[in-house]
């Protein structure tokens, strides 16, 4: 049995909701914790055996506290094979939904000393109705731009949960 860490960075919760799909897949036969990026801080690390990481992309980029935190930890991280995934809804085009493909993948992986042992990335979620004016129309528009959904009254759900159960199973292999 393994204890595994899943962190997640994320501002409007579909993050999270990911890593609760993951924890629920790796919880048996694991001992699996369930934390915010912004509670890690006061957790021992070295008590995890493997870390995964999710995060949200928020206008072209992963958060400040991702890097600062990957940055103070790095050696632990190395240490230990750890994965990560990004969220974001650029791949929800299928020519963007590859560690390969992905641009934020390949900008993490440029910005960031740590390189993760598995990568993947989801396809997120436009939540119209719960963002703020101006958030709203700025998706808006980047979705008008990119031919996807502009219907402000509605929300939309682009995750491949298949896909997110795969990468959950291929992180199981390595427990
Ligand atoms: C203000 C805002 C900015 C965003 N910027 C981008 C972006 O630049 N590129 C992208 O692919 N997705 C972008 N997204 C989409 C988010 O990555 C997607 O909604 C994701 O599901 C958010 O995850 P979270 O709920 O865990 O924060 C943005 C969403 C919001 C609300």
């Amino acid at each position: 049995m393994s204890s595994v860490l899943i962190v997640y960075s994320s501002t409007d919760g579909h993050t999270k909701i990911i890593c609760q799909r993951v924890t629920n897949f790796l919880n048996e036969g694991n001992l699996v914790k369930l934390l915010p990026l912004e509670e890690v801080k006061k957790i021992d690390l070295s008590n995890f055996e493997k870390i995964i990481i999710g995060a949200s992309i928020r206008y072209g980029k992963h958060s400040k506290e991702l890097y600062k935190f990957i940055n103070l930890n790095k050696n632990i991280l190395d240490k230990k094979k750890c994965d990560f995934f990004s969220v974001n809804v650029v791949a929800r085009k299928p020519e963007k939904n590859t560690a390969e493909t992905n641009p934020y993948i390949n900008k993490f992986l440029r910005i960031s000393e740590w390189k993760p042992n598995k990568i993947s990335v989801f396809a997120g979620k436009v939540d119209y109705p719960n963002y703020n004016f101006f958030d709203k129309y700025i998706i808006k528009f980047i979705m008008f731009v990119t031919k996807g959904p502009t219907d402000t009254s509605r929300s939309y759900e682009f995750t491949d949960w298949s896909k997110v159960d795969e990468f959950s199973e291929e992180l199981k292999v390595d427990y």
